[in-house]
């Protein structure tokens, strides 16, 4: 009888100990799993996307790392926004590569989002890895990089001039949907991850292709689409890992959790709950 109270004893410790355990850091078969936070352009489902707002809420929030779409001004200088022009999330108008830094900065690029961000500003790309560096991860996208000839080499120059291209630093990516610039950036920077994006075209992506994304990327991030189990089985096997994008509900989190992807970038963090960081 002693024994069977202490076996239905264990057995709801048991199971007291899963519930413990967010539903998403569990993989389908009930092990733990741990998934890398990415917050995409920062935390930017609570704060004007690509602004320090943004970023301060990501650490806040206890991401693992921040996602930054960096571009360039006509005068050289390296900015984080998403789109080529300035349009949609600040008070002007107008190509981004048409900016010097002086006047880009002048933007509003928080209003957009909410009154209670006005004032904020584009942020320059040093800016950024100055404030976040060794605090949290930073996956850089170099976007629209066919407009900014010499991109690659700036942002190279800058993370040399810090120290952070050495081997050890696991928590600086760089990634783009323009793959040449992706090898150009690597050839640059050989210790430091990249990655390549892969929108809905790639849905079709070929072992061959991807193992010849393996030789210079260690990172496949496609569009959440057109993940399946197959595709993250079929990464892992190349020796990439898989961070798709952009999850903006807990139903996306939790289907690729069960999917067993490496990393999740999405603009809210929440859906991605606290966890050991993946290295
Ligand atoms: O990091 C992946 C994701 O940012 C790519 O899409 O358009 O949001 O830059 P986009
Ligand atoms: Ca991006």
């Amino acid at each position: 009888m002693t024994k069977r109270i202490i076996s239905v004893f264990l057995m709801a410790m048991f199971f007291m100990s899963m519930l413990a355990v967010p539903a998403h850091a569990m993989n389908v078969e009930g092990k733990q799993q741990e998934v890398a936070n990415v917050a995409h352009r920062g935390a930017s489902g609570h704060a004007p996307e690509n602004t320090m707002a943004a970023f301060d809420k990501a650490f806040e929030m206890k991401a693992d790392y921040i996602e930054i779409d960096v571009q360039m001004t006509s005068d050289g200088e390296l900015i984080a926004i998403h789109d080529t022009t300035v349009n949609r999330t600040t008070n002007g108008s107008g190509f981004v590569g048409d900016f010097t830094l002086e006047e880009i900065q002048q933007l509003d690029a928080g209003s957009w989002f909410g009154q209670e961000f006005a004032g904020e500003q584009i942020p320059t790309f040093e800016e950024i890895v100055d404030a976040y560096r060794g605090k949290i991860g930073i996956l850089i996208e170099l976007k629209s990089p066919e407009l900014y000839p010499g991109m690659e080499e700036k942002v190279a120059d800058a993370l040399i001039e810090r120290n952070m291209h050495r081997p050890s630093n696991h928590k600086i990516i760089i990634q783009s949907f323009n793959h040449e610039s992706v090898q150009t950036s690597k050839e640059l920077l050989p210790n430091v991850p990249h990655g390549v994006l892969a929108g809905l075209t790639w849905a079709n992506v070929t072992d061959e292709q991807l193992a010849q994304f393996a030789t210079y990327a260690d990172y496949f991030n496609p569009n959440m689409n057109i993940v399946t189990d197959g595709l993250v089985e079929r990464v892992h096997d190349i020796g990439m890992e898989i961070f798709p994008y952009t999850v903006r509900t807990q139903e996306q989190a939790d289907n690729l959790f069960e999917l067993g992807v490496d990393g999740i970038i999405t603009d809210f963090p929440e859906f991605v709950y606290e966890h050991p960081v993946k290295n």
